[in-house]
């Protein structure tokens, strides 16, 4: 009886539903082998959803489920036919200075992936469901990679104390203390590719990318310079850190 009693327990305490269960199975199906037009996810995401630092693919595993749903329903959506305001000029970076102004490309709510746009409108609202519990539900364990002090250093400072003499908030005060990401709405930094953490920042700059809620990040990405993504990325690419699936 009481073996029986604790089987029940450890059955009824399981953190996974049998419904969760199938969810996450069907999610694994379609980032292992693809479906129909929609190619494997771990063919560029890694086999355990783990990135990749040379390519810039972010880390899928362990992230929150509602984050990565809602990244692929913002890089799913289509431009707003109307209300853009596009400057030709000002978004061709190499021909204009580094004033990141608001209107350079005016899309709230999207996020302008070439990549991953295309492959995010073929996904089903199932299908978003089901291979973002799967990545969620996946464990991880940063590399962390090294690089030189001085910018360690530089990138600390940035990452735990921000610039406050400019208002600038520490990153950490957002993406929790080790950069680990807090809940659905403030990602991970540590544990992703440096490039991938560059690449968006400059993407929230050039309006590319325009889908944080409240802008918080997009006011964060106006203030930095080039110099200061480098370090700040470099920082959290060096942290360790082990993520438990959810
Ligand atoms: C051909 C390579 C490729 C394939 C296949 C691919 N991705 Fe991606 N993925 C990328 C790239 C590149 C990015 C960065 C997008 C950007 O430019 O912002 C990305 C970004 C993402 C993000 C955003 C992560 C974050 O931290 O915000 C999610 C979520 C994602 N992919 C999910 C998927 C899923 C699910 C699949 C499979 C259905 C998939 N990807 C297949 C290349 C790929
Ligand atoms: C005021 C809060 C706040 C602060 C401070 C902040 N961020 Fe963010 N950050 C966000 C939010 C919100 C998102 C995006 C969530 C979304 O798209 O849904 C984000 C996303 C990001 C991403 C994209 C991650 C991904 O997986 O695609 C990067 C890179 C990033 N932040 C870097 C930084 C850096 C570096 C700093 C410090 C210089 C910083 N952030 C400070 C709120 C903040």
């Amino acid at each position: 009886m009481l073996i029986l009693s604790v089987l029940l327990f450890s059955v009824a305490g399981c953190k996974h539903s049998s419904e969760n269960r199938s969810l996450i199975a069907e999610g694994e199906r379609l980032a292992t082998k693809g479906e129909g037009p929609v190619p494997a996810c771990a063919s560029c995401h890694g086999q355990n959803g783990e990135g990749n630092n040379i390519t810039a693919f972010p880390r899928l595993a362990g992230l929150n489920k509602d984050y990565l749903a809602k990244q692929l329903r913002d890089m799913a959506r289509e431009m707003p036919p109307e209300g853009v305001v596009m400057d030709p000029v000002a978004r061709d970076y190499s021909k204009t200075p580094r004033v990141n102004s608001d209107l350079t490309v005016f899309t709230p709510g999207l996020r302008h992936a070439p990549v991953m746009s295309p492959l995010a409108k073929n996904l089903s609202e199932q299908q978003i469901n089901a291979v973002s519990a799967y990545y969620a539900s996946l464990s991880y364990t940063a590399k962390p990679l090294p690089a030189d002090y001085q910018t360690l250093e530089r990138g600390a400072d940035l990452a735990l104390r921000g610039k406050p003499e400019y208002g600038l908030p520490a990153c950490v005060s957002c993406h929790a203390p080790n950069g680990e990401g807090f809940g659905a709405d403030f990602p991970p930094l540590a544990g992703q590719p440096p490039k991938y953490l560059i690449e968006q920042i400059d993407k929230w700059q050039t309006g590319e990318r325009d889908n944080d809620p409240l802008a918080l990040m997009k006011a964060v990405a106006n203030q930095l310079t080039d110099a200061d993504k480098i370090n700040a990325a470099a920082y959290f690419a060096n942290r360790s850190l082990v993520v438990k699936g959810q």
